[in-house]
Order: C-alpha cells, then structure tokens, then sequence
C-alpha cells in the first residue's frame, strides 16, 4: 500500500519558504498555528521517543510519501499501568531531534503532559473486544491510553497518513478500528519490524538488557521463525506449534513467557488450527524488561 501514486503525480512542495528549518513546538496552540502552513498531504508519525531505527524507517515513509512530516514525542502516562515503566522509560530528546533533522522532518511536536491532558481530562477511547486480548489482556487499560492519545494526536494534527510499525501488531489493528469505526479520514499505513542483526527486533526498551539478558532476548525471534518453519513444513496445529515454541524459549533460563498466541491477523481470534492471515504474536520477560514480538505467518505450508 502506501500512497507513491500522489508523489509521482506532483514534485514535493517545501513548505515554510526560504526556511526549511525543522520547527519544534511544545504546546496544541503553536502546533495548530503551523499546521495550517503545511502543505498537504500531511505525514505523521506518533512515538513516545528514544528513538531508533524503527522509528527512523516510519519517518523515512512518511517523508517519501507526503509534502509534509508531523512527528509526535509524548511518553503517555495513560497507556501504562501503575506497575509498569512509566517514570524509567528511557528519554533522549536532544538525540531524537537530532536524528529527526536528519530525516527532514518538517514538525516535531513534544507536548508536557498538560497539553494532551489538561487537569480534569476524563474523556476515552475504548476499541472493544480487539483490544482486550494479548496485550489488552496482560495489560488491562493500555489500549484504552493509546487510542485516546492517538485520536488526541490524530485530532491536532490533522494528518493524512500515519504511520504505524509492524512490530506493535495489535496497536495497529486497534488504531485501524478506530479509525474505520470514529470514520476518521485518514490513512493507516503499516510498516515492516525493523530488526538488529541477529533478528531481535528493536525497541527503546531493549536499552533495559543487560549483555546475558540481550543474548537471550534472540529467542523470542527463534521462537518465531520455527513457527514459520513448522508451518512452511505441514504443520497445521495451532498447539503443537505453540509447544514446540515454548519449549524452545523455556531453554534460555532469564526467559518467562507471558504469552504465546496464534491468532487470526484481523480479528484476533485464537486459531486451532492454523490458516493465513495468521499472526504469531507473544510477550515474553527477559529478566525485569518485557519484550513483544510477532510475524504473520506466510504460504499455504506443505499439505
Ligand atoms: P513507540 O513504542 O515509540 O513506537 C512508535 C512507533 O514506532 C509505533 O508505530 C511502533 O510500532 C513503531 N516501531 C517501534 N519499533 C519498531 C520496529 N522495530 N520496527 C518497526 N516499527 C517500530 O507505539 C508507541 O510508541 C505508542 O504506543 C504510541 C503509538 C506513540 C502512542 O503513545
């Protein structure tokens, strides 16, 4: 998918004239002042930060594709539950504007907690039955803190297109349900997991690993890519490929699965027996940090 089509119709216009400078703001005020300079379409790329590769290739998209580049850094407090990282989330912003300059990002928007939530805030986005599965399930109230950020985010900044990575399967399919349901017009573009070297694949939380914990953490992709073997192979049951997977990851001792799924890609229901669109998708601890990872099964597999 994507939208190359516009791309090639109309060379990139420049917005902001002479002045190509990056614009940095940090209030709802100032961003809706420039968003209506920016030429159209309108590019966006939500993060929460400490950005790597796999953001960097979401931007890179989004700058192909669009006259103009929005991207948001908010570490959001709502998606987090009270046990989990939201103060030691790692942040760089120094860093990250950097390597957005570097992407000729147009607007970075980097709100204090107020502007998105301003004291008395309770108001929600709540997708349903998709986003109390997997994740929703381990993590009662995150769907619920990331669509209302999103829908936030999506309502000042207006984009035509966002983008989305892979590598968060099922925020993808709640945003898209969103997006259908509230009839939002814009365009969902979803975007490859982008991996290290050995196929872990890249998260600002795997800065968490200590070295063990990092060689370990190669396991939740072995896990994933004997799925797809299995399954390239003939097998067909949903069980014995969730074992064979389990036994795998349980080898590396700092491992602990919190879940392994193999469900249908878009409605998210668990499969018995497995037939494409399905999503292998799984949770597991590596010591403290958790790590999440998924691939969607390809081929019809060996009869
Ligand atoms: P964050 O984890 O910062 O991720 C921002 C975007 O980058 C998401 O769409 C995510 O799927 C994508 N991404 C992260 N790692 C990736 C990788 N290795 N390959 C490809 N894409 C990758 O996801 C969030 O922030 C938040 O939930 C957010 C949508 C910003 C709402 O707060």
């Amino acid at each position: 998918m994507g939208g190359r089509v516009w791309e090639e119709k109309e060379p990139l216009k420049k917005w902001g004239g002479a002045d190509n400078i990056m614009k940095v703001v940090e209030t709802v005020a100032e961003l809706s002042q420039l968003r209506g300079k920016m030429p159209e379409p309108v590019g966006f790329v939500p993060t929460m930060g400490y950005l790597h590769e796999g953001h960097l290739v979401l931007v890179r998209q989004a700058r192909a594709e669009n006259a103009s580049v929005a991207v948001s850094i908010f570490v959001n407090p709502t998606q987090f539950g009270p046990k989990e990282d939201f103060k030691q989330y790692p942040r760089d912003p120094q860093r990250d504007l950097a390597l957005l300059e570097g992407e000729r990002t147009d607007v970075v928007f980097m709100p204090p907690v107020e502007e998105i939530y301003p004291p008395g805030f309770n108001s929600w986005v709540e997708v349903g039955r998709l986003a109390e599965r997997l994740e929703g399930a381990s993590r009662p109230g995150h769907f619920r803190g990331v669509a209302t950020v999103v829908a936030r985010l999506f309502d000042l900044v207006k984009p035509d297109r966002a983008y989305f990575g892979q590598k968060d399967a099922q925020q993808l399919i709640v945003i898209r349900k969103m997006a259908a349901d509230l009839a939002l017009s814009l365009e969902v573009i979803a975007v490859p997991t982008v991996r290290e070297a050995d196929g872990l694949a890249m998260s600002s939380r795997n800065t968490y690993l200590n070295p063990e914990e990092r060689k370990q953490a190669v396991v939740l992709y072995q896990a994933l890519t004997l799925a797809q073997k299995l399954y390239a192979e003939g097998e067909k049951d949903a069980g014995v490929i969730r074992q064979q997977m389990t036994a795998l990851i349980r080898k590396q001792p700092l491992a602990d699965i919190d879940y392994i799924s193999i469900a249908h890609a878009e409605t998210l229901e668990e499969l018995d027996v497995v037939r494409p669109p399905a999503l292998v998708s799984m949770a597991v601890r590596i010591g403290w940090t958790r790590l999440i990872d998924n691939i969607v099964v390809v081929g019809q597999g060996k009869r």
